[in-house]
């Protein structure tokens, strides 16, 4: 009996010190088949046991039950060891360091020039103004001829112009166009709307001007419309625009358009009137053109002018929102700089 005890216990000793010398999964399992499987050792120091005597038997019994125990608690253990080196060699070789912080995720946001336009959109929407949209690709007679500039006129060079292969087709170099859309639609009712959009000029691009950019136009046709209706307008924009309590500045200018004609300064948001670089030393930044709707354009609208009147104004939307960021530069807006459209 004492010797099969010895036995069991020698093959202990043997299965653990071979056990440490498994390196990978492969290794343990073919240890497990050599030592606890079923035709394994362990089984097989077991065969005459039948043959003990009836004391004897469950004396060897435990014992092999013991070995049993110690040497299946040992493989978990270097399984699992083994388990983890496997893993680190894994992590290292693929040069994952699980400790590095995350790579952030670049969220998108509203584009400036977006931001600024939806701004003033629903300033304007809140005074009853509604949205109408008018086409970018114009013909030269609602871009010029029905806003009362016709063929030859000298201020069809305030603007610079790309034509179309197609004669008498353009891009719109402004969206007062849209006035004449709009009129022709509604008239004879009365109107309110605001025209937001794109607009093209062929001009040098440089810090002040670029060849693609926003404006919006405003237009309210009615009968009695007065220019105090228009200032009143403007500057309840500006206060919500450009902050409450700004001062205003209506300096007479010339548009085939309307008349009489103006142009609206608002005092610099940046140095409140004091001068910088920004309002070029003078306090003041210019933000629209306005005036009340020549007679001329009323009547090509549908618009008798002798029972109804109306005001327009148009301003730049990147221009407006330079003012508010205190942008210099206007090719920002459309270079797509990420660090520029990250950090408006
Ligand atoms: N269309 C003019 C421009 O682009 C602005 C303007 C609009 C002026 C409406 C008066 C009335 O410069």
């Amino acid at each position: 009996m004492s010797e099969l005890v010895k036995k069991l216990e020698a093959l202990q000793v043997e299965a653990e010190a071979m056990l440490t010398k498994a390196q990978s999964s492969a290794e343990t399992e073919a240890w497990f088949r050599d030592y606890l499987g079923r035709k394994g050792a362990l089984t097989n120091a077991l065969q005459g046991i039948g043959s003990l005597s009836a004391e004897e038997r469950p004396l060897i019994g435990k014992v092999a039950n013991q070995v049993k125990v110690a040497l299946t608690t040992a493989l978990e253990a270097r399984q699992q060891e083994i388990a983890n080196a496997e893993m680190e060699a894994a992590l290292s070789a693929e040069g994952v360091d699980v400790t590095l912080p995350g790579r952030p995720q670049n969220v998108g946001k509203i584009h400036p020039s977006n931001a600024a336009l939806r701004q003033i959109n629903n300033i304007f929407m809140q005074m009853g103004f509604q949205v109408y949209d008018a086409p970018e690709v114009e013909t030269d007679e609602y871009n010029f001829g029905l806003l009362n500039m016709p063929d030859g006129h000298p201020a069809r060079d305030m603007w610079d112009t790309f034509y179309t292969t197609t004669p008498g087709v353009l891009l719109r170099t402004h969206t007062s166009p849209g006035q004449i859309h709009a009129m022709r639609e509604y008239c004879p009712q009365p109107i309110r709307v605001i025209l937001p959009g794109k607009c093209f000029r062929y001009e040098d691009v440089t810090a002040r001007s670029e060849m693609m950019f926003h404006q919006v136009e405003g237009l309210v046709v009615g009968k009695n419309i007065t220019f105090s209706d228009l200032k009143g307008t403007v500057v309840a924009f500006a206060n919500q625009m450009f902050g409450e309590g700004r001062k205003l500045r209506f300096r007479k200018s010339y548009f085939p358009f309307t008349e009489p004609s103006v142009e609206v300064d608002v005092d610099c948001v940046l140095c409140e009137g004091k001068g910088c670089r920004v309002c070029k030393y003078t306090g003041w930044l210019e933000i629209m053109g306005a005036g009340m709707v020549n007679p001329t354009v009323l009547h090509n609208g549908g618009y008798d002018p002798a029972v109804y009147s109306g005001y327009a104004f148009g301003m730049g939307v990147e221009r407006s929102a330079m003012l508010k960021l205190g942008v210099d530069d206007i090719r920002y807006f459309f270079s797509n700089d990420i660090r520029f459209l990250e950090r408006v």
